[in-house]
């Protein structure tokens, strides 16, 4: 049975567009149920339809959180759906959304990618952070959300270098390069065996946003 997905988004669509060719060639066993954009002008939504996917806006604009939430989750319960992909989403979830998506086992069946390796560089520019703070290895992280920003279980990283004459654009091109294999392949991995995470001592208690 392919896994079923929502892809919430709000830019480009570079990582749904990975996605959506995975499915296509057959190496990713899902269904893109539904995109859903908060931003009107998303390029994301465009390679949706030509997928032949649902996008639907749900503009947040002059919404507070709560009832832009309220709206997307609505919206999210008229069709079956296993996991939630966030996919260049750039708003925060509050916990009360993600607790929809609890999962038995004791997590949030959301998951994001980012570009660092996290917890390093969490934030809206983290290739930018990571270049101009020098780092020799950067890479990339898709992981659970939980209630805290960029953070949560991690399902895979993957690294790479800065190398010497990079610039922030190349250093950019190598880890989105990555990102387009790496987040498919990881929710292939959960459609043939669930989430798997590694054990860790403790998994801290988060607070409430
Ligand atoms: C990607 O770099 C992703 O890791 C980050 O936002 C960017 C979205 O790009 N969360 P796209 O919209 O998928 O092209």
């Amino acid at each position: 049975m392919p896994i079923k997905l929502a892809v919430l988004v709000s830019g480009r669509g570079s990582n749904l567009e990975a996605i959506l060719d995975a499915i296509t060639r057959g190496e990713l066993d899902a269904v893109v149920q539904l995109v859903l954009s908060n931003n009107p002008e998303a390029p994301a939504c465009d390679i949706a339809r030509r997928f032949g996917v649902p996008c639907e806006v749900v503009a947040n604009a002059g919404l507070s959180r709560t009832e832009h939430e309220e709206i997307l989750l609505r919206r999210l319960s008229t069709v079956p759906i296993d996991y939630v992909v966030l996919a260049g989403y750039m708003r925060i979830l509050t916990s009360n959304f993600l607790r929809h998506f609890a999962d038995p086992a004791g997590f949030y069946r959301v998951i994001n990618i980012h570009p660092s390796l996290l917890p390093a560089f969490p934030g809206k520019s983290a290739y930018a952070d990571a270049f101009e703070h020098g780092v020799r290895v950067s890479g990339i992280t898709v992981h659970l959300v939980d209630d805290l920003v960029d953070h949560g279980p991690i399902l895979a990283q993957q690294a790479f270098p800065r190398l010497e004459n990079d610039s922030l654009e190349s250093f950019q091109c190598r880890g989105l390069e990555i990102e387009h294999r790496l987040y498919p392949a990881v929710l292939q991995q959960i459609a043939r065996e669930g989430v798997r995470l590694l054990p860790v001592a403790s998994r801290v208690g988060v607070a409430q946003r």
